[in-house]
């Protein structure tokens, strides 16, 4: 059976799409192969297309921050992206490069298999196929997906850059975070 380094290792020299082009290293994410919840975000950006590792720029530190304010610590979770190589300028990954490296993140959660996917953003909750028109459809609530004949729980919320600039958004980012582990107290470590 596959384990996420088998994963990770094809991630790090795909070549699907362009986005391999630009890239200094592709970002397969990180974290706890037992953990309970996974969370993801929507693409590596500058510092983590230099590191190669998942969230370690402004927005990480504010989700770290976040996680932490709760009693949450990283290594608790498995955290990875829709897409695993970063988008020049930094733009949103285009339905294209979402739907193409979809299959890595499939392959990574039925891995893992957690109980609970916390989709940061739009980007996220795309990549799990949830059909929406604005975030505010299917935010701060449970909802049920099948991905390849495999059924998880999602919750959604949104991407932390927004809560970041825009501080009146906090609170909720804080209540999204903060149902989704209380829903799952028995995090593996
Ligand atoms: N934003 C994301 O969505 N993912 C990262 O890894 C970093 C910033």
């Amino acid at each position: 059976m596959e384990n996420l380094t088998d994963v990770a290792k094809e991630i790090e020299k795909c070549t699907l799409c362009d986005l391999c082009i630009k890239r200094n290293n592709a970002v397969p994410g990180e974290g706890n192969e037992r953990a309970r919840i996974v969370i993801i975000g929507e693409a590596p950006g500058k510092n983590e297309d230099i590191q190669g590792r998942p969230f370690i720029g402004m927005s990480g530190k504010f989700l770290s921050k976040s996680l932490e304010s709760l009693g949450i610590n990283r290594s608790m979770i498995f955290i990875t992206n829709a897409v695993k190589c970063r988008p020049p300028n930094n733009r949103k990954p285009k339905k294209e490069e979402i739907i193409t490296c979809r299959p890595y993140l499939i392959r990574q959660l039925s891995i893992i298999q957690p109980n609970l996917i916390l989709a940061l953003g739009t980007s996220a909750a795309s990549s799990l196929g949830i059909e929406f028109k604005h975030l505010s459809e299917i935010k701060s609530r449970f909802i049920d997906i099948t991905l390849d004949g495999r059924q998880f729980k999602c919750l959604v919320t949104f991407h932390p850059s927004f809560p970041m600039r825009f501080p009146s958004a906090r609170r909720a980012f804080l209540d999204d975070l903060s149902m989704a582990f209380n829903s799952y107290k028995n995090l593996s470590t």
